[in-house]
């Protein structure tokens, strides 16, 4: 019997009951967290009706890629979680350090001067595994913060150099910076810029390296990196002198995991070099070896000016951003005469235990080599997931490492897409997770695959083997209900 909801919304629990593992609670103790989670707990990203029609897993127990909710039902993380957990849970390493950090010292206030053993010790580490010359870090709570210190460190830079005017930025269409209200302006997502109008003065959007559906019509490489060159006709139009910065991932992940041409990220480089503006490459994804690179940045032969990153950087065990920038940029505010860098800060900033975890993972990314790992399991995970081209659905599959994505279509031909309202991407999402795969949905169209860089062959053949079997169902049903409508 289901117990009957306090709140209008009468939930079930999300999956049927399979076989328990010892971990699934106590039935009744499970239905009630269910029914709290849709009375109370806010999901941002989650489908509204799914949330409060099915709601969504709860889960009690993770160990290396795999995951189980309060039913006992076992997941494999396909997304490390939300692209974070590179080592993979329940690395008891993580634990142990955060506490005896916590015994020892639990909080220290950074920002105002005291700091802790970790927090010197971490900065000092990601300087020395970043592009070489970005030797300044600012510790903040995660990517969405790490962008809006960037914004500001970009604005107050130009200012103390006495180039008051350059305050512009340029992203790419679809890119994705964060949630909080300058990172949302400052990416090219229209629904989070049509929601904060009117926004930012000076955020400005061009088209991204996405050869499958270019956006300028061309095909690589007669374009001769056109889209690169779009900036060359921003700065043209807007004029240098206003323009404080470029931003991109470079490997866009929640647009779709859109992986450019090898010398886009270059050619933009050089582009920014030229016309004195600052780059900055958001590798909150794309960091500590996701794209079997340390960074993707360094993997493309580049230094960007400012680095702004997160989520692997402590593997998600506890939150923490990262803003890495050049020296110059630094000895430009030592030089400027202002008594403060540019009054800035966080409360949380280089947070002990927090710091204490990013080291603890660091040493795990290195003593078991999961750059090159995910460099190596990356080309099988392509392999793999380019035998799912035979079917119908599906458009294209791209990435690089571990960071991939599976492009639906209607059809394969003209790549044409499938009506928004049919939300077919999201149904294939949801029937991978029905099946115990964790994946999600990228851009309107994209599957996208991240796993833990510890993943197996084998566990790289389960993820793949059950999102093929995912992808033909709603096919299937696709294809039921063409008949249907075309009376056929
Ligand atoms: C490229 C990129 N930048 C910034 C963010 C925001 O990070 P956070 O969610 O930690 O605020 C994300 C989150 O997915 C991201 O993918």
């Amino acid at each position: 019997m289901q117990r009957k909801a306090k709140t209008p919304a009468k939930v079930v629990p999300m999956r049927p009951r399979r076989k328990t593992t010892g971990v699934a609670l106590d039935r009744r103790q499970a239905q009630a967290l269910h029914q709290q989670d849709t009375a109370h707990l806010v999901h941002g990203f989650v489908p509204l009706q799914m949330q409060q029609k099915k709601g969504v897993p709860i889960f009690v127990k993770g160990q290396g890629v795999y995951l189980w909710d309060t039913e006992g039902k076992k997941y494999i993380d396909g997304l490390a979680s939300l692209w974070n957990v590179h080592v993979g849970h329940g690395r008891k390493e993580i634990n142990r350090a955060v506490a005896a950090q916590m015994d020892k010292l639990a909080f220290a206030p950074t920002l105002i001067g005291p700091t802790s053993v970790p927090t010197v010790q971490l900065a000092t580490k990601l300087v020395k595994i970043a592009p070489k010359g970005l030797s300044r870090v600012i510790f903040t709570s995660g990517g969405s913060e790490s962008n809006e210190t960037m914004i500001r460190l970009v604005r107050a830079y130009w200012k103390a150099k006495g180039q008051p005017a350059k305050i512009k930025f340029v992203s790419l269409n679809q890119g994705y910076h964060g949630s909080s209200s300058g990172a949302a302006v400052l990416g090219g997502i229209p629904v989070f810029n049509k929601q904060m109008e009117p926004g930012l003065p000076g955020m400005l959007h061009m088209a991204r390296p996405y050869c499958y559906r270019c956006e300028l019509g061309k095909t690589y490489p007669s374009c001769q990196l056109a889209c690169a060159d779009e900036l060359e006709r921003i700065v043209e139009r807007e004029g240098a002198d206003t323009i404080g910065a470029f931003i991109a991932e470079p490997v866009q992940g929640v647009g779709g995991v859109i992986v450019p041409p090898p010398d886009w990220l270059p050619r933009i480089r050089e582009i920014c070099s030229r016309h004195n503006i600052l780059m900055v490459c958001d590798e909150v994804i794309t960091g500590f070896g996701r794209t079997g690179a340390m960074f993707a940045s360094t993997g493309a032969g580049v230094t960007p000016d400012i680095l702004v990153t997160a989520k692997g950087v402590t593997s998600g065990y506890l939150p923490l951003g990262v803003v890495l920038f050049k020296e110059d940029i630094f000895q430009t505010f030592l030089a400027s005469g202002d008594e403060y860098i540019f009054w800035h800060g966080y409360t949380y900033t280089g947070h002990p235990a927090v710091c204490a975890a990013g080291l603890a993972n660091l040493e795990i990314i290195e003593r078991e080599k999961l750059v090159q790992r995910a460099r190596e399991q990356g080309k099988y995970l392509q392999k793999r997931l380019a035998t799912l081209r035979d079917l119908s659905i599906v458009g294209d599959v791209r990435g690089q490492g571990l960071m991939a994505a599976v492009e639906i279509v209607k059809d394969k031909a003209t790549k044409a897409m499938f009506p928004a309202e049919l939300q077919v991407a999201r149904k294939v999402w949801e029937n991978a997770l029905d099946k115990g795969v964790i994946t999600r949905v990228a851009g309107t169209n994209n599957i996208a695959l991240c796993p833990p860089l510890i993943i197996t062959r084998e566990q790289i053949d389960e993820l793949v083997a059950t999102l093929r079997r995912a992808l033909e169902e709603v096919a299937a049903e696709l294809n039921e209900e063409w008949k249907l409508a075309s009376g056929k």
